[in-house]
């Protein structure tokens, strides 16, 4: 969307009518958007463009004729119609960042932004604190730690009575071993910063907990949001629906608020 167009004139694509896709439906509704709905469950966007009062169009056309394109879906929406819509210079909104953690496609978004003025805009999804994340990576010597507890059954790869340390290293590795679950490490690499990150599978919880520590020299930094896992989608935490439907919010507003 060009600077100063008119938000109510704005018209966006949305692909995965899952759980953050209808609830972003819902919250494109309220802001008056005219809505595209794409899913490759053919009933699940049929159901959420009746239910919006949008039109179902398929995620392979052309993103060359709304202002946003959303992708609430999977990796390989990211590298496919994500990556198409920025090169054709449509601004896209992308929630798994996961997919940015491949060097190659984060260097393609890039040259496409650079090439067409085209932006991305990636919600804080389930952590809080990357305005603070951002400022301290331009400070020499700071570094960050992730450490995300969720029950067992909200991390995917690890049995159901799984308990304790599941995991410790980079961020890509995390990325490639959990991907439904690490969005936020490959967030916060987008914000600035590389994290070490450790990953707990505690049965005793209900919530998806995510601690961000970050330090530098001058500064030190310690946010943790523990959120109910979302009713849709238990490896997806509430407060990523919310952060989502914000983000979109905060595009079609003008007024700015952080960092
Ligand atoms: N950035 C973050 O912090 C964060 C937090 C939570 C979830 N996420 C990510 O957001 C994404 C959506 O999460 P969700 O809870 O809504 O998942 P979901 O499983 O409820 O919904 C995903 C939807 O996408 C559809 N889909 C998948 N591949 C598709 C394709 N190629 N074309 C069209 N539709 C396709 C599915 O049919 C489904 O309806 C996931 O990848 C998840 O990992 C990111």
């Amino acid at each position: 969307m060009a600077r100063g167009s008119l938000p109510s004139a704005m018209r966006i694509r949305l692909i995965g009518a899952g759980n953050i896709g209808s609830s972003l439906a819902r919250e494109a509704e309220d802001l008056g958007l005219a809505i595209e709905v794409a899913d490759r469950v053919d009933k699940r966007a049929a159901a959420l463009a009746e239910e919006v009062d949008g039109r179902v169009v398929a995620a392979e056309d052309p993103i060359d004729d709304v202002d946003l394109a959303v992708e609430a879906a999977n990796q390989d929406v990211v590298a496919g119609p994500m990556l198409a819509a920025l090169e054709a210079g449509t601004d896209a909104l992308v929630m798994t960042t996961g997919a940015f953690a491949d060097p190659n496609l984060l260097d393609a978004a890039r040259e496409a932004m650079e090439t067409t003025g085209a932006r991305c805009h990636v919600p804080s999804g389930g952590i809080c604190g990357l305005d603070g994340v951002k400022a301290l990576a331009l400070e020499p010597g700071a570094d960050v730690t992730l450490t995300t507890r969720k029950p067992p059954s909200s991390l995917g790869p690890v049995p159901d009575d799984a308990e304790g340390e599941v995991f410790q290293g980079t961020a890509k590795q995390a990325v490639q071993e959990f991907p439904k679950n690490v969005n936020v490490a490959a967030s916060l690499v987008l914000a600035g910063l590389v994290p070490e990150v450790r990953i707990v599978a505690d049965p005793s919880l209900d919530r998806n907990t995510h601690e961000v520590h970050v330090s530098s020299p001058n500064v030190e930094i310690r946010t943790e949001v523990a959120s109910k896992p979302s009713p849709d989608n238990a490896a997806t935490s509430h407060i990523a629906v919310l952060s989502a439907q914000a983000r979109l919010r905060r595009i079609v507003e003008p007024l700015e608020v952080g960092t």
